[in-house]
């Protein structure tokens, strides 16, 4: 009697905490998606296929749901100035003082520009000294002219250094211009341009204008909007699916950690025009990253910027987050390839049941979620997406391309380039320095990550390639058209896979040539 009143006590008490203790941890090799009726015809998304367009936040669209990871093996400017390009997106990581990685950012905004909103103008009655003076001081071969005279910006035509170069200083420039009807001039209702519009220009440019390097832009009534370089018409002809800002220039990201001094870092990133803030901290959902969170909103409200913060492994996590407001939020705790967190603290979340779990947490909040970490093949992001995240976040795949920081090594004949966990005693090494070699067992800090070789793979866009190709033939496979198709419904969508079956996935009882 006795005891059948303790084991029912005890039944319920322990059933409790044993079914939290023996839920299971999958992540992305033990499931499969499970293949849907589908309507696609093509997995080309030109001719018909798949989009794989996603929100990354409210504000910032991405034609690829792929964001490069904020380490310092693999994303300075040029990662991020190529993941922009073809269509994802750069994160500027900040082992570096606020200066170098302020420096990466401006990089990115400068390598288009875009829309230049503010170009030199001057009126056709200036003279001919203002002009070269102009010209001069600030290193360009043309200038626009404009009305003046009137309230407007109404555009008159332009003028290069060639056709002044034998005026004399005190003629006006009005003499000497090329007059709008005869100037190739874009007009727009807004920008940024079709890809439609800036082929057709940029071709026309080529072909009527092949000396002359830009291109005015117009409204309906004539009024000068600003001015593209002949350059970056072509390069927006080039990366149409390019993630750009308002202006036509990249979109880059910025990594921050926590304190006084990042806060001063926050400002002088979003100064130098980062589009993103990445509140990067390893485990995120506590009490000090929360505050930071907090102290980024109230300091930046007026900005205009998105937060991104990271890393949490819980729907508790997405919960209290998604309560701060943020714009979005980083999953994985663990996943990483570089990452020893593990099996150093015993804590985390495999891959998959954290996307998942935080998945469901962040539709209620409609907020969205980012996959970071544990991506080996491109089935990898059709899963991570299928699960709910809207994008995945990409380390040391992209470690070994041309576009990530540091050489290309030749170890014993294999090309080779490092990668390095955040949190890895090399990179401990470099921010504590001296102080972390003198300091005794007691102050030692293990580190939670490890640094190490991985393959050179050439350009970048070798791999994201065959990333964003795996995911549209997930999709085809999955019935899905769109990124929204592929989340809806997700319980139905997967397969378990034992590891004989994973076994079978694989390429096997062939010797590959
Ligand atoms: P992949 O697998 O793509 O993952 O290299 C990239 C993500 O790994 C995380 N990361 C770390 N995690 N210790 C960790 O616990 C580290 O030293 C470390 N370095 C990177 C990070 O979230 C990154 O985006």
């Amino acid at each position: 009697m006795i005891i059948k009143v303790l084991g029912r006590k005890w039944r319920g008490e322990m059933s409790d905490w044993r079914d939290e203790l023996i839920k299971e941890g999958l992540t992305f090799s033990d499931i499969s998606l499970r293949p849907q009726y589908s309507d696609l015809e093509t997995r080309a998304e030109k001719e018909g296929g798949p989009t794989t367009a996603i929100c990354l936040t409210a504000k910032i669209e991405l034609s690829v749901p792929i964001v490069s990871a904020n380490m310092d093996t693999v994303t300075e400017s040029k990662m991020a100035i190529a993941m922009a390009r073809y269509g994802g997106l750069g994160i500027v990581h900040r082992n570096c003082s606020i200066e170098r990685q302020v420096e990466e950012v401006r990089k990115v905004k400068i390598a288009e520009e875009g829309l230049i909103r503010e170009p030199y103008t001057l009126s056709p009655a200036d003279s001919i000294h203002s002009a070269r003076e102009l010209m001069a001081e600030r290193q360009v071969d043309s200038v626009l002219i404009i009305d003046t005279a009137g309230v407007g910006k109404r555009l008159f035509g332009l003028i290069t250094k060639y056709e002044i170069a034998n005026a004399n200083s005190s003629e006006m420039v009005g003499k000497y211009m090329k007059p709008r009807d005869e100037l190739i001039v874009m007009e727009i209702d807004n920008f940024p341009l079709t890809e439609k519009k800036a082929k057709e220009f940029a071709k026309r440019i080529f072909k009527e204008q092949p000396l002359l390097g830009k291109l005015p832009f117009v409204d309906k009534q004539g009024e000068l909007l600003g001015l593209m370089t002949k350059k970056d018409l072509f390069r927006y002809a080039s990366y149409p699916d390019a993630t750009k800002d308002e202006n036509g220039r990249l979109r880059v990201g910025a990594a921050i950690g926590i304190g006084e001094k990042e806060l001063k870092r926050a400002e002088e990133l979003l100064l130098a025009g980062a589009d993103v803030l990445v509140l990067d901290v390893a485990h995120a959902h506590a009490s000090k990253p929360m505050d930071m969170a907090r102290a980024i909103i109230v300091s930046f409200r007026n900005s205009n910027y998105e937060l991104i913060v990271g890393n949490v492994a819980t729907a508790e996590a997405v919960c209290d987050y998604a309560r701060l407001d943020v714009s979005a939020i980083k999953i994985g705790i663990g996943p990483g390839a570089t990452c020893s967190t593990r099996i150093v603290a015993g804590a985390g979340v495999p891959q998959v049941s954290a996307v998942l779990e935080c998945a469901r947490e962040a539709e209620k909040h409609k907020i969205p979620i980012i996959a970071d970490g544990g991506i080996r093949f491109p089935r990898d992001v059709s899963i991570a997406i299928a699960c709910g995240a809207s994008a995945v976040m990409i380390g040391t795949l992209f470690a070994g391309t041309d576009e990530s920081p540091g050489d290309i090594i030749d170890d014993n004949g294999r090309l080779v380039k490092v990668v390095r966990g955040m949190s890895s005693l090399n990179v401990n090494l470099g921010i504590k320095g001296d102080n972390f070699i003198k300091a005794g067992l007691k102050d030692m800090i293990q580190p939670e990550g490890i640094t190490g070789h991985v393959p050179y793979r050439g350009p970048l866009i070798r791999i994201l390639g065959a990333l964003v190709s795996g995911l549209r033939s997930g999709m085809t496979y999955a019935g899905a058209a769109t990124i929204e198709d592929l989340q809806k419904p997700f319980s139905r969508k997967f397969t378990r896979m034992s590891r004989a079956a994973w076994e079978e996935s694989k390429p096997h009882d062939v010797e590959i040539i």
